[in-house]
């Protein structure tokens, strides 16, 4: 929710059926890329292809209206549905790391996602 407030980045509500069921967000805009993030909060919705459909209309909104060249994403190692997102969107993964969660503490491989414009 702090994203939904930040000037410097765009949040989306996703709907179905007229029916709120996540937000995305471009956020981290840098010299012609940005960040996506995404969220599909009711796990009844999820499996649906909603996230797929939200990303590429976001990814063609980046690079349709904003002009941006690319778009990254990332996430855990363990997000396979995530990862399917991006593979089904086009993206290329680029790199891969690993982050100390401040939930609990723990360490978490990520992976690094860039979808490049084609022209
Ligand atoms: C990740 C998330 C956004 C995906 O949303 P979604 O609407 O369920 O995604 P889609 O339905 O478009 O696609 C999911 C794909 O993952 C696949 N999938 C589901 N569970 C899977 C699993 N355990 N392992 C591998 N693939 C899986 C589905 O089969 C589908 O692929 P397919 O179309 O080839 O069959 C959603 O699960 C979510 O909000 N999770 C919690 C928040 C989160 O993890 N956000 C991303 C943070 S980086």
């Amino acid at each position: 929710m702090a994203r939904w407030a930040d000037p410097s980045s765009k949040t989306f509500i996703i709907e179905a059926s007229g029916e709120v069921i996540g937000m995305a967000t471009l956020y981290n805009f840098r010299y012609e890329y940005c960040e996506i993030g995404i969220k599909i909060g009711c796990k009844a919705m999820r499996g649906h292809g909603y996230a797929t459909e939200a990303v590429e209309l976001l990814v063609s909104y980046c690079f349709k209206n904003l002009d941006l060249k690319a778009v990254r994403g990332t996430t855990l190692a363990h997000n396979q549905r995530m990862q399917r997102v991006f593979e089904k969107c086009g993206f290329k993964q680029v790199g891969d790391d690993s982050i100390v969660s401040r939930f609990d503490n723990k360490r978490y491989a990520e992976l690094f996602y860039e979808r490049k414009r084609d022209s």
